[in-house]
């Protein structure tokens, strides 16, 4: 894998669920779009001059502005995300002509691989293609976006699709109703790729989890559409066992999300290349170029090769960076902001070795 792949920037990445507000999450074609459509543009660094210039007021908004920046930095094109969407756009295009048994992608991992990210981009890609494809059409819904809610029933899953496409739900609805009216209304909008998220929150072990999972089968099966999932670990889960599951496994190709290796040289140049475009997107005045790539060991101990602890480092380190007027990472500051518990967890097994039980 040839560490180029990581140097172009994919787009602005999704906070799912706050990126379009609380009216108007990812999940509803309003939100929905709005992520499609959106595509800052990185802060312009002005000169010293220029800067020396700004009156306090000023200087205070052009701060704000580049704090925002960095709180959300574009999304980098990860070896993930490039497979997410080769192998799903290429099995649209093969499912179009098929009348049954549509083939489906599930993208599985554990937390912070990455995983809603890669959907999303893949759903933005391929609506954004179909946008230049049909300019006209302007009630074209290429994509859906729903997720599983925590212990989900049939009838909560057929909700989420409804209220996605902004169907009205009367209480007296059954589910009958709710499926007929999401068909028919995917159908006329024309709607080609289901992103399923959360696919962990469907256990097959209960009676619930089974029939949500039959109620997902039967939409793939009425809907024209391609189904793609993402759930953490789904492949070590019991969704592919028994009967049921292997109906699943057999049509599904697994896409995993795993986190970046540093055990090899050609991995460990890979794992730079992706801080090297991280450190390219900051826009920070005395940050030296290629001072965050030396810290590369540093960086991969402190997140374990977890893309979203990363992200967290950089985007933090940058904030403190320009709230402390240094405008510079150094190693100090990236001591200062906090990783999830997992990657912290992995930090302290690397620094002082596993905890043993002193009983044994
Ligand atoms: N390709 C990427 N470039 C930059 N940041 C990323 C990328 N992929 C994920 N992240 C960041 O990592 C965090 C976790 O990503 P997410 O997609 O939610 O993981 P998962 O769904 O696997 O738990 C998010 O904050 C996201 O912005
Ligand atoms: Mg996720």
């Amino acid at each position: 894998m040839s560490p180029a792949v990581l140097t172009v920037p994919a787009t602005h990445g999704p906070a799912p669920g706050d990126e379009a507000g609380p009216d108007e999450p990812l999940t509803t074609k309003e939100g929905w779009r709005r992520f499609v459509d959106r595509q800052p543009q990185p802060p312009e660094l002005l000169s010293a001059a220029a800067l020396g210039g700004l009156s306090a007021r000023e200087r205070a908004a052009y701060d704000d502005a580049r704090r925002d920046y960095h709180c959300d930095l574009p999304l980098v094109s990860t070896p993930t995300i490039r497979q997410v969407i080769t192998t799903s756009r290429l099995l649209i295009q093969l499912n179009r002509h098929q009348v049954s048994a549509r083939r489906g992608v599930i993208i599985s991992g554990a937390s912070g691989t990455g995983k809603t990210t890669a959907l999303t981009q893949l759903g933005r890609t391929h609506e954004r293609h179909t946008r230049k494809r049909y300019p006209e059409d302007r009630y074209r819904l290429p994509v859906l976006y729903v997720t599983v809610p925590p212990a989900a029933t049939p009838r909560m899953l057929a909700c989420e699709f409804a209220r996605f496409l902004g169907l009205p739900i009367p209480a007296r609805a059954n589910m009958t109703d709710i499926v007929n009216a999401v068909c028919a209304t995917a159908a006329r909008t024309r709607v080609e790729l289901v992103c399923i998220d959360e696919l962990h929150n469907i256990s097959l072990a209960t009676r619930a989890g089974a029939e949500v999972s039959d109620t997902l089968k039967y939409f793939s099966e009425r809907l024209p559409a391609t189904f793609v999932y993402a759930g953490i670990d789904i492949e070590r889960g019991d969704l592919f066992a028994g009967t049921r599951g292997r109906q699943i496994a057999g049509r599904f190709t697994v896409l995993p999300a795993a986190p970046f290796a540093y055990g090899t040289g050609e991995q460990r140049q890979v794992w730079r290349a992706l801080v090297a475009t991280l450190e390219a997107m900051l826009r920070l005045h005395a940050h030296r170029p290629g001072s965050l790539v030396a810290l590369d060991e540093y960086l991969y101990r402190r997140t374990a090769g977890m893309i979203g602890s990363l992200s967290q480092l950089v985007r933090g380190a940058a904030v403190l960076a320009i709230e402390a007027g240094t405008e510079t990472i150094t190693r100090e500051l990236l001591e200062a902001v906090p990783v999830d518990h997992a990657a912290a967890q992995a930090d302290l097994i690397a620094r002082r070795g596993p905890r043993r039980d002193p009983a044994t």
